[in-house]
């Protein structure tokens, strides 16, 4: 495993695997790496001759300055999880190198990221698009890989790769939780125990929400899911939107979409998490 920080190792190291023939992916990640992400490097080592993982803890996609001070960084800790996982290439690059000159470049995903997390953190997608832009430029990979934890982005990675023309298929994992439930975040290190013990009222609620989905409508599921997380001291609710998992736009009733998607995001104390649940699925 190559471990690089700036583009012109990678592209020289990308050019020869290239002229070789040799599928390549990517997997960006911000580090602070844990089972989620190794699920993702996994399936691209499976399924790819070369995998690029990215670690790169982006500025221009925080929206809270704290936030960003306090994000877990752990390269060394990362290049051995991902040395064990078989990825070929880790790019570790500067904030100057990545920008250089400030990025101005200003997307437009509406409707997709007027909703949520676009709603609830302005200029976190744009951000994103930035950076994974970037990224898709300096790799050119064949395929990236995205969890579903991320709903929101995935949806937005895909539509910028549509808008943008990037000849790169979008891969799509399922998220990865805790024995106990809690869906496996970078930030999940930043809880005390007493807040970790609250956090899993999160997905054990969206779980119940399954079978209460049964039977009841959607409005009486979302009250349902709303109450058991205001009831629960410590944990501040700032959404639970059931939306159509293609559009991401809130639907009134289950009949509404072939695709519904009930995504949430929480502060559980200052630690900010988000999560999602499946209660129609697209196949
Ligand atoms: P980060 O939060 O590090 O996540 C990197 C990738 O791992 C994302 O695609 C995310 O959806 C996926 N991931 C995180 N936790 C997961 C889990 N429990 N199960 C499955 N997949 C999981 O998302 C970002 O970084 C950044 O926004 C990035 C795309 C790298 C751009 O900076």
């Amino acid at each position: 495993m190559r471990v690089v920080s700036t583009k012109a190792e990678l592209k020289s190291l990308l050019d020869a695997c290239r002229l070789e023939g040799k599928s390549i992916s990517l997997v960006p990640t911000m580090g602070a790496l844990h089972e989620g992400h190794a699920s993702l490097v996994r399936r691209s080592v499976a399924e790819n001759d070369v995998t690029v993982v990215s670690v790169f803890v982006n500025p221009t996609q925080f929206n809270d300055k704290n936030d960003l001070k306090n994000y877990p960084r752990t390269l060394e800790a990362d290049c051995a999880l991902l040395e064990k996982e078989g990825a070929d290439i880790v790019f570790a690059p500067t904030v100057e190198e990545m920008y250089p000159e400030e990025d101005t470049r200003v997307f437009a995903f509406s409707p997709l990221d007027t909703v949520m997390e676009g709603a609830c953190r302005p200029g976190h997608f744009n951000g994103v698009a930035q950076i994974v832009s970037k990224l898709f430029y300096a790799v050119e990979p064949d395929r990236a890989y995205f969890g579903e934890k991320d709903f929101q982005q995935l949806a937005i990675i895909r539509e910028m790769v549509r808008q943008l023309s990037f000849d790169i298929e979008i891969v799509g994992c399922p998220i990865v939780r805790e024995n106990d439930g809690l869906a496996m975040s970078s930030r999940n290190t930043l809880l005390s125990a007493e807040e970790r013990e609250r956090a899993l009222t999160i997905s054990r609620t969206l779980f119940k929400s399954l079978e209460y989905a049964k039977g009841n409508n959607l409005a009486e599921t979302k009250a349902f899911v709303e109450a058991a997380i205001n009831e629960t001291p410590g944990l501040d609710l700032e959404y639970y939107q059931i939306v159509d998992g293609n559009t991401l736009q809130a639907i009134e009733e289950w009949s509404d979409s072939e695709y519904v998607v009930g995504c949430i995001a929480l502060f559980c104390g200052k630690v900010r998490l988000i999560d999602n649940i499946v209660y129609k699925d697209k196949e």
